[in-house]
């Protein structure tokens, strides 16, 4: 950026914080920063940083000034300015600085009266045009408070990836799950006020912080951000549309007052566009898919209830595999056939929630299916087949979340016969803490699922990807036991996809 331009920003932003000068100096009782720092979605000029002061404030909206500099010790500060952090929005920072450097490293931090933040670490993604030679990313999800810490961050941010791509359920609205470490002190979240408690509570979680300080992520929600196995309007225990709806405002507000989004992405009531897409060079391009906001309701239902089911018999339920039903909404189908059509990069990463092979839970004859994943829409499913095909995206990878297993999957046009061809692969990781099936249980179902070439539910962790123009190599980094603080973290296995060779390989 030339001296000219980074005059002018600063000259702007001091403008902008001298129009509020009877709220210049903030004081506070106790230290504001407490839920840490936070960078997302990196461009080639600019990323998004967050941060949130916590404390007792006088009424009204607080000036939280923020800086990015090009050095460590913050010394060559490249852009600043003043964001207005108010009660409204939790006192939450979005900042977004323009006129960055492509394809490198900033730090930045925040600064409240006489308190100022850690210094985080972030990144810009390198230019449209240009042709990165590598890019690493780690993949998180499921991090259930009570069931473990959160020290498989310790071992991501030891391996100093560019990217981190989390895949929902960052928190859990709901209590459960055995041998518990620590508590969420407080019942399930409705109103906004609770779903912020939910958050700060997570949110001190020092290796949660320690990754969000180390590199920029890119973010998508599951259901436990709001309710178990939400569809659209519809809750799961049965709560009426409207008073849902309210709910699921409360939470997404809540979601985007503590995750690092751009302010295009603030929600408007119950509405919160968060699907999206980021561009590493012509290396690879990242989809983050919403598959909750928009899905039709659960087909076949126990009797009874709402949201997923296990033992839904494909035979059985007409409804399931109906053309009409969709995973993402026909809005969001539209714009990801457009996105895959556009796309120019070598590697085309669908970073999305829930599992998307199929996996047959009937052993033997017949098939059973978990409706609350892709399985529940098999249609919507085919057509997103189609459309990585039609648009011959390049080197298709997806990845998920939600089972709290490593399954590494090839996805087949069709997956009931043998020789169909494999459209892309699946990479699905295992939680940072959330509690997972037997695998005894898993075990059973494996004959009938000859493209799920690994499922293993044994162990917490993430996963760490190594993206060059020529191959992708996942590996699936196991902890050894999430209940204690200090757990060691080692490999459970590599797998590789070659440029041009959908399907994973066991390396
Ligand atoms: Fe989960």
């Amino acid at each position: 950026m030339s001296d000219r331009r980074r005059f002018l920003q600063t000259a702007t932003a001091l403008l902008l914080s001298g129009s509020f000068p009877a709220r210049a100096q903030p004081r506070f009782s106790s230290y504001p920063f407490t839920l840490g720092v936070a960078s997302g979605y990196p461009s080639p000029g600019g990323v998004a940083l967050w941060t949130r002061p916590t404390g007792e404030f006088e009424a009204g909206a607080i000036p939280v000034r923020w800086e990015i500099a090009a050095d460590e010790a913050m010394r060559k500060v490249v852009a600043s300015g003043t964001g207005q952090a108010s009660p409204e929005w939790a006192h939450s920072v979005h900042a977004e600085p323009t006129g960055l450097e492509a394809d490198r490293w900033y730090w930045y931090r925040f600064t409240a009266g006489d308190a100022q933040s850690p210094i985080g670490r972030t990144r810009t993604a390198p230019m449209g045009g240009a042709q990165p030679a590598r890019l690493r990313f780690g993949v998180a999800s499921c991090q259930h408070y009570e069931q473990g810490y959160f020290s498989a961050y310790r071992h991501m941010v030891a391996d100093d990836p560019d990217l981190i791509a989390f895949l929902g359920d960052y928190i859990y609205e709901s209590h459960w799950g055995r041998d518990l470490v620590r508590s969420h002190g407080s019942p399930e979240p409705y109103t906004l006020e609770d779903y912020r408690a939910r958050y700060a509570l997570y949110k001190s979680d020092p290796d949660l912080q320690a990754a969000h300080a180390a590199c920029p992520w890119i973010v998508t929600w599951d259901d436990h951000e709001v309710d178990n196995d939400y569809a659209d309007d519809r809750a799961e225990d049965g709560m009426e549309k409207v008073q849902f709806l309210e709910r699921r405002a409360a939470a997404y507000r809540a979601y985007y007052e503590h995750m690092p989004l751009p302010e295009r992405m603030k929600p408007r009531g119950p509405d919160m566009r968060i699907y999206n897409t980021l561009d590493w060079g012509s290396l690879a391009r990242f989809y983050t898919l919403d598959d909750r906001q928009y899905r039709s309701w659960h087909a076949c239902p126990r009797p009874g209830r709402r949201g997923g089911s296990n033992t839904v018999d494909v035979e059985q339920c007409g409804q399931l595999s109906s053309p009409g039903r969709s995973m993402l909404g026909r809005a969001q189908e539209r714009w990801l056939d457009a996105a895959l059509g556009e796309s120019r990069a070598a590697w085309n990463v669908l970073a999305q929630q829930t599992p998307m092979a199929q996996f047959d839970q009937k052993p033997g004859p017949g098939r059973r299916a978990w409706t609350d994943g892709w399985d529940g829409y098999p249609a919507a499913r085919q057509r997103l087949f189609e459309s990585l095909v039609s648009r011959k995206a390049r080197n298709p990878v997806v990845l998920g979340g939600d089972v709290h297993s490593f399954n590494v999957n090839q996805l087949k046009a069709d997956f009931d016969r043998p020789d169909s061809p494999v459209v892309a692969s699946e990479f699905v990781c295992t939680s940072i803490t959330s509690q997972a099936w037997a695998q005894e249980r898993l075990n059973q179902y494996l004959p009938d699922n000859p493209h799920m070439l690994l499922v293993d539910s044994r162990y917490r962790g993430y996963a760490r990807a190594d993206v060059t123009p020529g191959r992708m190599s996942v590996e699936l980094r196991a902890m050894g036991d999430v209940r204690k603080r200090d757990s060691a973290c080692s490999t459970l296995a590599t797998f590789v996809v070659e440029n041009g060779k959908p399907g994973p390989v066991k390396a």
